[in-house]
């Protein structure tokens, strides 16, 4: 009884699905709207037209990079990649226990990447499939960002060899194995922890603290925040505006006036000293910015050491000061992600790099 029970439950689960599947590809809304006849309440929870908050999260998953984003066309079947570029790869590395899959690397970062979908069908298959501290994956120290270490399971540096020795040169031709040395595309978790990032002295004092390390969410606390007077923006877009900053009543407690999102006095001084870096660093012939230009316009991210030059070569502090460099410029936030850190960092980078 019990087993036929299950039988014809999975009939009509299998039945529906293929329903639903020949409505929408994209999940909800679902059969019940579509054909205007109330549909299994179960799955209506989700798949409804009526299912208003899960089909405002679709809207704003739609405009997310997670989403539209074009590296997952350029990456997908590459397991060694598939751990932070598709959602099946993510999924098995955590179910394997490790950073990269074995066996799949072909889905796009969907709903089900973060969240384990159709497990229970109910609320729970909201919860986050990875909730722990994260090893990172360049030093292996484990930070927790609380709801944001999700985030921080992709958004990390890859590992890379550190260069050895006090009297190193490291030789921009023929020395490294690797044509894409330094710490890669995603850096903000490693900004927003501290670690990774090399202490060159100089003017400023490096604080060893985050200003915004206690965030209650970390990277989700801004990330997501929402706009009452907006749905389509914040929340599951992932992509922020000093609107909704204004209505985080956490930020309150530190910026009780809105202008600081509104006039980053100190993001704009780092931009500043960010481009002179770079302008340094060309002048130089240390940076390579020949895959830069892509149909998307100019791309930060894909600024490297320069390997090409032969002869060319720096010393350990040098390499240091471009990867500085690349893990803040990679950032992208302009500081925001860990405010006097980043401000210190720079400031004595740059001061170096006028010296050399
Ligand atoms: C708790 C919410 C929830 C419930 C309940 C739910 N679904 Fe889904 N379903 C989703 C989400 C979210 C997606 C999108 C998954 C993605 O894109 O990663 C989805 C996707 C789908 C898809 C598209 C194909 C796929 O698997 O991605 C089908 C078909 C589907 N659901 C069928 C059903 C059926 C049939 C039921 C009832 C037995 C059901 N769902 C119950 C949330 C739910
Ligand atoms: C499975 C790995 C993975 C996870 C988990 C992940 N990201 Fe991403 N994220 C990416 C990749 C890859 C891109 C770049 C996509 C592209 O451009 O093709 C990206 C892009 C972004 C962007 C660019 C802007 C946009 O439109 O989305 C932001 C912001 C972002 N992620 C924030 C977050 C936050 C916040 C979290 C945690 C809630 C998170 N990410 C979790 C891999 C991930
Ligand atoms: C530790 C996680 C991680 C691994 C492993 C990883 N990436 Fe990424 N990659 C990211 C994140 C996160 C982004 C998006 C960063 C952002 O938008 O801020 C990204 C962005 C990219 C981009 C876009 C750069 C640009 O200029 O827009 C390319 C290309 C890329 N990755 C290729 C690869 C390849 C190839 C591999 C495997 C050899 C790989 N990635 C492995 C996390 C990773
Ligand atoms: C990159 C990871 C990521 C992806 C992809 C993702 N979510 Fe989420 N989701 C989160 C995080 C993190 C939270 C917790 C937000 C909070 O508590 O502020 C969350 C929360 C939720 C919640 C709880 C209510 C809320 O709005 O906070 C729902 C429902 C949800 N997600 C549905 C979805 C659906 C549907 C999709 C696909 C369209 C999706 N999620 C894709 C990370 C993700
Ligand atoms: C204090 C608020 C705050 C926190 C906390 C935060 N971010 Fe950000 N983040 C920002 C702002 C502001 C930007 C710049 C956005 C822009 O220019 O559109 C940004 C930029 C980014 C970008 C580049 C997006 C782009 O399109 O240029 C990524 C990816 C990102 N953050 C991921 C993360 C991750 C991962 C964490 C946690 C480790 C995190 N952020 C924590 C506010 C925050
Ligand atoms: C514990 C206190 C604290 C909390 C809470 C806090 N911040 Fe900050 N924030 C700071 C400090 C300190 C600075 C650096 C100001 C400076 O050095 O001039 C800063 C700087 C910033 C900046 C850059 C300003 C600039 O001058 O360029 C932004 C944007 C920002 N915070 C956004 C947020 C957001 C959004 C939240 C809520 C999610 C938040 N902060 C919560 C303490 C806090």
């Amino acid at each position: 009884m019990e087993i036929l029970k299950k039988f014809s439950m999975l009939m009509l689960v299998l039945a529906l699905s293929a329903m639903m599947w020949n409505c929408t590809k994209e999940g909800p809304a679902g059969p019940a709207g579509k054909d205007g006849k109330d549909g299994n309440a179960t799955c209506g929870v989700c798949h409804a037209d009526n299912a208003d908050a899960v089909n405002l999260i679709f809207a704003q998953y739609n405009l997310s990079m997670h989403n539209q984003g074009i590296v997952y066309e350029e990456e997908a079947g590459r397991i060694v990649c598939g751990g932070c570029h598709s959602g099946d790869g993510f999924v098995e590395a955590i179910k394997l226990g490790k950073d990269d899959p074995s066996t799949v690397a072909t889905s796009k970062i969907s709903c089900r990447t973060c969240h384990p979908i159709h497990d229970k069908y109910d609320e729970s298959d909201f919860a986050l499939r990875w909730n722990q501290s994260v090893k990172l994956r360049k030093g292996g120290t484990e930070v927790d960002f609380k709801l944001g270490n999700t985030c921080a399971k992709c958004h990390q540096a890859r590992a890379y060899n550190d260069v050895v020795g006090p009297d190193t040169t490291f030789k921009t031709s023929g020395s490294t194995t690797y044509t894409r040395f330094g710490p890669h595309y995603g850096t903000p978790a490693n900004v927003y922890s501290m670690k990774g990032l090399y202490p060159i002295e100089g003017p400023e004092t490096i604080p060893s603290t985050n200003v915004h390390g206690n965030l209650t969410k970390g990277c989700v606390s801004c990330h997501m925040g929402k706009l009452a007077s907006n749905p389509a923006v914040g929340g599951h877009s992932f992509l922020m505006t000093a609107a909704q900053f204004t209505e985080i009543q956490e930020c309150k407690t530190c910026h009780p006036d809105n202008t600081t999102f509104t006039e980053t006095p100190k993001a704009k001084e780092i931009a500043a000293m960010l481009t002179e870096m770079r302008q340094i660093l060309l002048d130089k012939g240390w940076l390579d910015i020949s895959q830069t230009n892509t149909e998307h316009g100019y791309q930060v991210l894909s600024e490297y050491i320069a390997q090409s030059k032969a002869g060319v070569q720096m010393t350990k502090e040098q390499v240091q000061a471009i990867l500085n460099y690349m893990y803040i410029a990679k950032d992208r936030s302009n500081g925001i992600h860990n405010p006097r850190y980043v401000y210190a960092i720079t400031k004595n980078t740059l001061e170096f790099l006028k010296k050399q």
